[in-house]
């Protein structure tokens, strides 16, 4: 297969990379992927993250496995067992649909590499054009609020919502950008600010819950997410919290983008009910850990509620970023799709 590198995923020399995402921004340390149990592992403890990355990682063991002489049983197996690591994003699906297709064919060790390499390159693509799309509606002076990571480390390119931030940066649109710390993983805090000092974007970190204050105080122009999964409604999910912005946004007449490459809309679920939110373990809110160790704040006993992800209805978004351009509704089975 051939040498492929983005910013938190390389296949080098036959090798498979992952940066372990976890330990951002203070150390970067390079894992090694050679298994099925690796990559679960990795992905369930979001040391690679992001809902287009974990399917083309995914994609990229897969192949691997293929070129590593694996029997056509084993790797039918290995799919099947990678779709289940993680329930929200639907590009994990959407990457083992293809997958499963490519290991059906005759030549089925090409075929897989072939098409892991095509999904490599078609989600640097999709970014770009995300990222062209978004920057149209960004005024010159923008203050734009972001939640979660959405850059390039959640994807093999420029990333999505974060993409548009990069995009309208370089465009020397002078804006500024406010990043949620996310909250429980906080890769706000971690992730986004590591990508936003990289590229030397002017920002300021706040906690989730200082977004309203600074709506109130008229300091927010525009807010871009990122989703995991959007339904044929338009309902989509994303990062715990995302939800409470749109509700916000709504309050405060500010502009509320989402913005998806089309491989995380899943015209399967009618609406945003029928999406899958990922329950996570209770020491995630009990306290915090990551390259600095571990601490917990909570007493031992304190019941959790830790869903990852949370929906967004429809009727908060002012328009959807896709690959293919802006709409301002968005509703598959109806044939709804409204361009801005
Ligand atoms: O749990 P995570 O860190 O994988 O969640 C990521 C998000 O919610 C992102 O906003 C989403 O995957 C879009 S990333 C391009």
């Amino acid at each position: 297969m051939k040498n492929l590198q983005a910013a938190s995923l390389k296949y080098q020399d036959n090798q498979l990379w992952v940066l372990d995402q976890y330990l951002l921004p203070h150390q970067e340390v390079w894992l090694p992927c050679e298994s099925v149990a690796d990559m679960e592992s990795l992905i369930k403890a979001l040391k690679i993250r992001g809902a287009p990355l974990i399917g083309i990682g995914a994609s990229l063991l897969v192949a691997h496995l293929a070129s590593q002489q694996c029997s056509r049983e084993q790797l039918i197996e290995a799919i099947a067992q990678l779709r289940q690591a993680r329930p929200t994003a639907v590009n994990l699906m959407h990457c083992m649909d293809k997958m499963s297709a490519a290991v059906a064919k005759d030549e089925y060790i090409r075929a897989l590499q072939t098409c892991a390499e095509e999904i490599f390159e078609q989600d640097i693509a999709l970014c770009n054009s995300m990222a062209n799309f978004g920057n149209e509606l960004v005024q010159e002076g923008d203050q734009i609020l972001t939640h979660c990571n959405t850059g390039a480390l959640a994807t093999a390119g420029v990333g999505t919502a974060l993409g548009v931030i990069y995009k309208a940066h370089q465009a020397n649109k002078k804006i500024h950008v406010w990043v949620d710390e996310t909250r429980p993983l906080l890769q706000g805090g971690r992730l986004t600010a590591y990508e936003l000092d990289h590229w030397q974007v002017p920002y300021t970190l706040i906690c989730d819950n200082m977004a309203a204050s600074l709506m109130a105080a008229g300091k927010v122009d525009k807010i871009f997410v990122g989703a995991d999964r959007i339904a044929a409604n338009g309902d989509f999910a994303n990062k715990v919290g995302t939800y409470n912005l749109a509700v916000l946004a709504k309050h405060h007449d500010i502009e509320f983008y989402v913005v998806a490459p089309t491989t995380t809309l899943d015209i399967e679920c009618e609406n945003g009910e029928a999406i899958p939110i990922e329950q996570r373990e209770p020491a995630e809110v009990k306290g915090v850990s990551g390259s600095f160790g571990q601490c917990q704040w909570a007493p031992n006993n304190a019941q959790v509620y830790n869903p990852a992800f949370d929906v967004t209805p429809a009727e908060l978004v002012t328009g959807w970023v896709l690959d293919t351009g802006i709409y301002s509704q968005l509703d598959v089975h109806s044939g709804v799709l409204r361009m801005l």
